[in-house]
């Protein structure tokens, strides 16, 4: 039993632990910088205060605090779960620098451990304002009003429309079908998903009619009961316009710039020439962004907004980004010129951009070294593009300046998680390492993790078998290892280096 508390949020299973780097201030500063809003760059400023609402369990506030040994970090949650889970992970690390809270965002707003809470530079809330009540979104705005500092960012993700329209009936089947049996939610989720799946297969039109429903059906078989849960079993669920959004967040002075999935900033990449007419009859950022959500099927926005944004000339936009230093976080073979987008798939000039990737495989560059390395004939680029074709890839990372030592609060973090996964038995499970040269976490499995801090421990890269053997006890798990490390110090030693990690 978990008594009434949740407001219709699930309550009774704890999410699952996810790290997103479209919630860190890198990315958010990269979007603002892209679409000419002036922010000071998060990699510039060795005090940020980054507060995460609806933090689950704490890993993308943990690796963000490890990454930023200066930064404070507040999380929050209401679930006393996943926030006693958090603390632990924090104490199993040794930060010093994270909070975490346990309170209702419908009224913490005012409450006296808000009005303690020092002034916030970022707010993100990643897979909540959709998924909760009126009274939440409420409160959410209410906090960003009174904490958010004046030209600080915030991050919402939300499920939009119209491209969740064709889920409407998938959401409401499983749940009505689900709140039907008597259990916990993962459990009710699993049966609701079998009716979803019953009807899909006696061909119930509104579960088969558009390839976006047919793609959430499929997903339903491959993700686990908990995310189900949470994804499909609470009351208030409710997809949002995005104008909706911005009229809500208009509340706390915050004006809409942009995405953090960088590619979706290139209006280009993502519209056909005809789509795009119609887009460029509108100055108006609500109604360009309505007849982008109209084009193409984006089925959750990752928006950012500034409280009170300072928009930049382009030769100021520019230069800052032209100062912006980049750390290849693939190898040059893996470097894929192909973009994924809502709309597909586009190429970039190779051309172009290997001369980048090879300067950036000798080691960090900024974004005007970059461009200078194609040559004195090469012709103009935008600095912005240069930034979303490397970094929106996420195969490559902002860094700060210097080549030092990999940090050691940075590396016990990534210990900490190590260890956990080996306790949990989950080296596939998706994971982050923590970088205080890149001040965000870097996406990976838990295995990479694993062997990546305990090369950090070793000091130097030892001989595969004896680093499987320092990792795990005898049995399945070190056999599991033995064969990986080989193959990842070979793929992955370069970059990890490369991105400060080892
Ligand atoms: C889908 S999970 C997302 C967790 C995390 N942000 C992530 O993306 O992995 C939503 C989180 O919001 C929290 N939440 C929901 N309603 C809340 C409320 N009224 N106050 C505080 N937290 C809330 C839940 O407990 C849950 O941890």
């Amino acid at each position: 039993m978990t008594g009434n508390w949740g407001g219709g949020y699930v309550t009774d299973v704890p999410y699952l632990t996810g790290y997103f780097i479209s919630q860190s201030p890198q990315m958010l500063a990269l979007c603002c910088l892209i679409n000419g809003v002036a922010v000071d760059p998060p990699w510039e400023n060795p005090r940020l205060h980054y507060l995460e609402l609806g933090c689950g369990r704490g890993m993308n506030a943990c690796v963000l605090a490890a990454s930023n040994p200066g930064w404070q970090v507040t999380g929050i949650d209401f679930m006393p779960g996943a926030v006693a889970d958090a603390r632990r992970l924090a104490a199993e690390a040794g930060l010093e620098n994270i909070t975490f809270i346990e309170a209702d965002l419908a009224s913490f707003a005012d409450s006296p451990a808000a009005a303690a809470l020092a002034e916030v530079d970022v707010i993100s809330a990643h897979g909540v304002w959709s998924w909760v009540g009126d009274a939440v979104r409420a409160g959410i705005v209410r906090l960003a009003a009174a904490r958010l500092r004046a030209g600080g960012m915030f991050h919402v993700s939300y499920n939009a429309l119209p491209a969740q329209q064709d889920a409407l009936a998938l959401q409401r089947v499983l749940r009505e079908a689900g709140r039907r049996v008597v259990g916990r939610s993962d459990r009710q989720a699993m049966a609701g998903r079998e009716v979803v799946q019953a009807l899909v297969a006696a061909k119930a039109t509104n579960l088969i009619g558009s390839e976006t429903v047919r793609e959430m059906v499929g997903r339903l078989e491959r993700v686990p009961a908990a995310y189900l849960a949470h994804e499909y079993m609470n009351a208030a669920w409710r997809p949002c316009w995005h104008a909706d959004v911005a009229a809500d967040l208009a509340g706390a002075k915050l004006e809409f710039v942009g995405h953090a999935r960088l590619v979706e900033n290139f209006v280009d990449m993502m519209l056909t020439p005809e789509q795009r007419e119609v887009h460029d009859r509108f100055d108006d950022p609500m109604m360009r962004e309505l007849v982008i959500d109209t084009c193409i099927n984006r089925t959750l926005h990752h928006d950012v907004y500034v409280r009170g944004a300072s928009r930049m000339a382009a030769e100021e936009r520019d230069a800052m980004l032209g100062r912006v230093r980049l750390a290849l976080a693939t190898t040059p073979e893996e470097f894929s010129y192909v973009l994924t987008m809502p709309a597909g798939e586009a190429t970039v000039s190779e051309a172009s951009y290997r001369p980048m990737v090879a300067a950036l495989a000798e080691g960090p560059r900024s974004i005007a070294e970059l461009i200078a390395a194609r040559g004195p004939a090469a012709p103009p680029a935008n600095p912005g593009e240069v930034a979303m074709v490397l970094a929106g890839t996420y195969q490559a990372m902002v860094v700060r300046d210097g080549n030092g030592e990999p940090d050691a609060r940075a590396h016990r973090f990534n210990l900490a998680v190590a260890r956990r996964m080996v306790r949990l038995d989950d080296l596939n499970a998706t994971s982050a390492m923590a970088s205080a040269r890149v001040g965000a976490g870097f996406a990976c499995r838990a295995a990479e993790t694993l062997i990546a801090a305990h090369l950090g421990a070793l000091g130097a890269a030892p001989d595969p078998a004896a680093l499987a053997a320092s990792m795990v006890p005898e049995g399945p798990q070190r056999q599991e290892l033995a064969g990986l490390v080989a193959k990842v110090l070979h793929d992955r030693l370069a970059v990890w280096q490369r991105l400060g990690i080892v």
